[in-house]
């Protein structure tokens, strides 16, 4: 069972280049990035620190507190001190809005 959570517009989406949305206790950070949507956990996975509005080079976003790097469009850490991926969640355009697909297993995985 999923359900589709509303972020906002493509266009105000490519305006802003990222946002954060909060789900139960998630917050989940959706970027437009090289001509695609991309959504992954903000939280990096070294401490919990958010990395949305951290400087991004290429396809990483560099975290702002010791600078672990992540993949955007896959999640994944190419720089340490971070060791674990990040959470990527699937994403939508429907008729312009941008869409998060959550499942229960994500709500399950969040409070744990
Ligand atoms: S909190 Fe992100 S690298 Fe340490």
């Amino acid at each position: 069972m999923s359900q589709k959570l509303a972020v906002c517009s493509l266009e105000q989406l490519k305006r802003e280049h990222y946002r954060v949305v909060e789900w139960n206790d998630l917050k989940i950070a959706v970027y437009f990035h090289d001509q695609a949507v991309y959504a992954f956990e903000d939280r990096c996975t070294h401490n919990p620190s958010p990395l949305s509005g951290g400087a991004i080079e290429g396809d990483e976003i560099i975290c702002i507190m010791h600078g672990a790097r992540f993949n955007i469009k896959t999640g994944a850490v190419t720089m340490p001190p971070a060791r674990c991926h990040l959470r990527t969640f699937p994403v939508s355009v429907v008729d312009g809005e941008v869409l998060l697909v959550l499942s229960l297993r994500h709500k399950i995985e969040s409070s744990h």
